[in-house]
C-alpha cells in the first residue's frame, strides 16, 4: 500500500473516496467540515438535519457523486466527542474508513485532515491505522481479500515545516504498521506451519533483511547452556526447541549505556502437556507464541527507526506436548540460573521458558528487561480483552513503559507485586514451584515466578493473554492476532 502526503485543495482531489471525520457536537458542521459543506452545496447540513450525520463514534455516512468535489464518493466517519479525540482515535478512524471502503471496491482514498492535523503525530497515527487495517487473516484462503490494493493520501496543508514533520511521521507510521503486520502474520500461523524451527527461520530471514544480528541456539546448544526449564517443556514432543536471539546495535553504542532486553514467550502450541487442556477452544493455543512474535516485530521496526539504545531480543520457542517423554507434575527441573523448580502443573509452561529466556538476556548484557507473554487465563478474568496486565519491580521503568503505552494508544494496566505474593511460589521440594496453591491471583503468581529470574534488574512483565488475539474483527482490524504491545515497546526503546 502506498501512502503519500498531499497539500492540494480537497475539491481538486481525484480519488475513489474523500474521507473526513465529524465530531459529535451541538453543531457538527464546523471548521474543515464547514468548508466541505460549502463546497458541496450544503450537503452536510442536510445530512445533519435528516439525522444521518451525528458524529457518533464510527458512524459511517457514504455519499456517491457528491457535487463540488472531484472525488467519486464522500465518506464521513463519526469521530465522537472532540475532547476525547487524539491520535488513538485517528488511528482507528483511518483504519475503519479503509476497511469500509475496501469492501466496497474503492482503490484510492484521500483522508482530509481535521483542523490542526498537520503534525508528525497525526501522519504517523493515520499511517499506522491504514497499514494495520489493510491486513487480512487470509493467508491460507485460496481467494484473497489482500489482492485488492488500496492507496491513500493524507490531505492537509502540508507546508515547508509541517511537510518535513509529516513525512517523518508518515515513515514512522509505515514502519510500525508493517512491523505489526509481520507479527500478526506469525501469530496467525497454525502450529503445523510454524514450529519452533520455522519460527527461528522466519526470525533469521527477518534479521537478514533488516540488517540485524541473529543467532539461533539449537537443542544441543540449549542443553550445553543448561537451559533446563526450556528443555523440560520441549521434552514432551518430537519438535526440538530453539532459542532465538536478535540484536540491534546502534551506530555509536555507548559501552556503558543501557541495554534493553526483550524476552518473548513463543510456545508454538500449548496443549498443556500432561496437565492437558480441555478440547474446547484448544485451537486458540496456536497464538501462545504471540509474545515472541511481538518482540521480533519490535526488532524489525527498531532496525529501521534506529534508536540510540542497544536492544537484545530473546525468544525461547517450543511446543508444549503431552508425549511419552513429557515432564510430569511433580518433576523437579534446574533452570539455567541454577534455581530448582517443582513443576506442579505442566500447563504453567510459559514461565518456565521465560525463566531461561530472562536469565540468558541478562547474561548477554541486558540492563533493563521487558517480557511479553500470553501467560495466564487469570489476566483475562482480571482485565478481559481490554487491557494488557503490567507487572514491574522498578517503579521508574514501569512508569516509563506505561507512559509509552499511553502515547501509543495501547491500553495497559498496572498490577500489584507485593512481597506477600512471594509465598505463593515458595517450593516445598525445590526452591520454587511453578503454580500457586489455590490462593487466587493467578496472573500475579505467574509474574512472581518470572521475577525470581529477573532479580534486581529493572524488569516489566506484560501478560498479553487477553489482548494478543481478537476473537472478532473490529471495524479497523481483521480477526486474529493484534500485535499488542509492539507500538509501546518501539516507543520505549526510543526513550531509554
Ligand atoms: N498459554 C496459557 C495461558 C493462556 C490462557 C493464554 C488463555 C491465552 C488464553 C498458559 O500457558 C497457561 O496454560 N496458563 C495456565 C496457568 C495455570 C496452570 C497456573 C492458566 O492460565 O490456566
Ligand atoms: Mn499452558
Ligand atoms: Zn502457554
Amino acid at each position: 500500500m502506498k501512502i503519500t502526503l498531499e497539500a492540494k485543495a480537497f475539491a481538486e482531489i481525484e480519488a475513489g473516496a474523500l474521507v473526513s471525520w465529524v465530531f459529535e457536537e451541538s453543531d457538527p458542521v464546523q471548521g474543515r467540515i464547514a468548508e466541505l459543506d460549502q463546497k458541496t452545496g450544503g450537503l452536510l447540513r442536510k445530512l445533519v438535519k435528516s439525522g444521518e450525520l451525528t458524529g457518533k463514534t464510527l458512524e459511517m455516512t457514504l455519499v456517491h457523486a457528491p457535487a463540488g468535489v472531484k472525488a467519486e464518493r464522500l465518506l464521513l466517519v463519526g469521530a465522537g466527542k472532540r475532547e476525547a479525540y487524539g491520535p488513538a482515535q485517528l488511528r482507528k478512524l483511518a483504519g475503519a474508513a479503509l476497511r469500509y471502503l475496501k469492501t466496497r471496491g474503492v482503490k484510492q482514498i484521500a483522508l482530509l485532515a481535521r483542523e490542526g492535523e498537520t503534525t508528525a503525530e497525526a501522519a504517523q497515527a493515520a499511517a499506522e491505522g491504514l497499514v494495520f487495517s489493510n491486513f487480512e487473516s487470509d493467508k491460507y484462503k485460496t481467494e484473497k481479500k489482500n489482492g485488492k490494493e488500496v492507496d491513500a493520501v493524507l490531505l492537509a496543508g502540508w507546508d515547508g515545516e509541517s511537510r518535513a514533520a509529516g513525512e517523518k511521521g508518515l515513515q514512522r507510521g509505515l514502519i510500525i504498521g508493517e512491523a505489526q503486520n509481520f507479527t500478526r502474520d506469525l501469530v496467525n500461523e497454525p502450529s503445523n506451519k510454524l514450529t519452533p524451527r520455522v519460527l527461528a527461520e522466519r526470525a533469521t530471514a527477518m534479521a537478514k533483511e533488516a540488517g540485524l544480528a541473529c543467532e539461533i541456539l539449537d537443542e544441543k546448544k540449549i542443553a550445553e547452556l543448561k537451559m533446563g526449564a526450556l528443555l523440560s517443556v520441549a521434552q514432551g514432543g518430537p519438535e526440538p526447541p530453539r532459542m532465538i536471539v536478535v540484536t540491534y546495535t546502534p551506530a555509536n553504542a555507548k559501552p556503558s549505556g543501557p541495554v534493553l532486553g526483550l524476552v518473548g514467550k513463543a510456545v508454538t502450541f500449548d496443549t498443556g502437556g500432561i496437565s492437558i487442556k480441555p478440547a474446547e477452544g484448544m485451537e486458540k493455543m496456536k497464538y501462545d507464541m504471540a509474545g515472541g512474535a511481538t518482540m521480533l516485530g519490535v526488532m524489525r521496526a527498531l532496525a529501521a527507526l534506529k534508536p540510540s539504545v542497544k536492544v537484545i531480543c530473546v525468544v525461547p520457542a517450543t511446543e508444549n506436548m503431552p508425549g511419552g517423554t513429557a515432564q510430569k507434575p511433580g518433576d523437579i527441573q534446574t533452570a539455567m540460573s541454577g534455581k530448582t523448580i517443582e513443576v506442579l502443573n505442566t500447563d504453567a509452561e510459559g514461565r518456565l521458558i521465560l525463566a531461561d529466556g530472562v536469565t540468558y538476556a541478562k547474561q548477554l548484557g541486558a540492563t533493563h528487561l521487558v517480557d511479553a507473554a500470553t501467560l495466564t487465563g487469570a489476566i483475562v478474568v482480571a482485565l478481559a480483552s481490554v487491557n494488557v496486565g503490567v507487572f514491574g519491580t522498578n517503579q521508574e521503568f514501569t512508569d516509563k513503559l506505561l507512559g509509552s503505552a499511553k502515547t501509543c494508544g495501547e491500553k495497559m494496566w498496572p498490577m500489584p507485586m507485593d512481597d506477600e505474593y512471594r509465598d505463593f511460589i515458595k517450593g516445598t521440594m525445590a526452591d520454587i514451584q511453578n503454580i500457586g496453591s489455590g490462593k487466587g491471583g493467578g496472573a500475579i503468581t505467574g509474574a512472581m515466578f518470572i521475577r525470581e529470574f529477573a532479580g534486581d534488574t529493572p524488569w516489566v512483565h506484560l501478560d498479553i493473554a487477553g489482548t494478543a488475539w481478537l476473537d472478532e474483527a473490529k471495524p479497523w482490524a481483521a480477526k486474529g492476532a493484534s500485535a499488542v504491545a509492539l507500538r509501546t515497546l518501539v516507543d520505549l526503546a526510543g526513550k531509554l
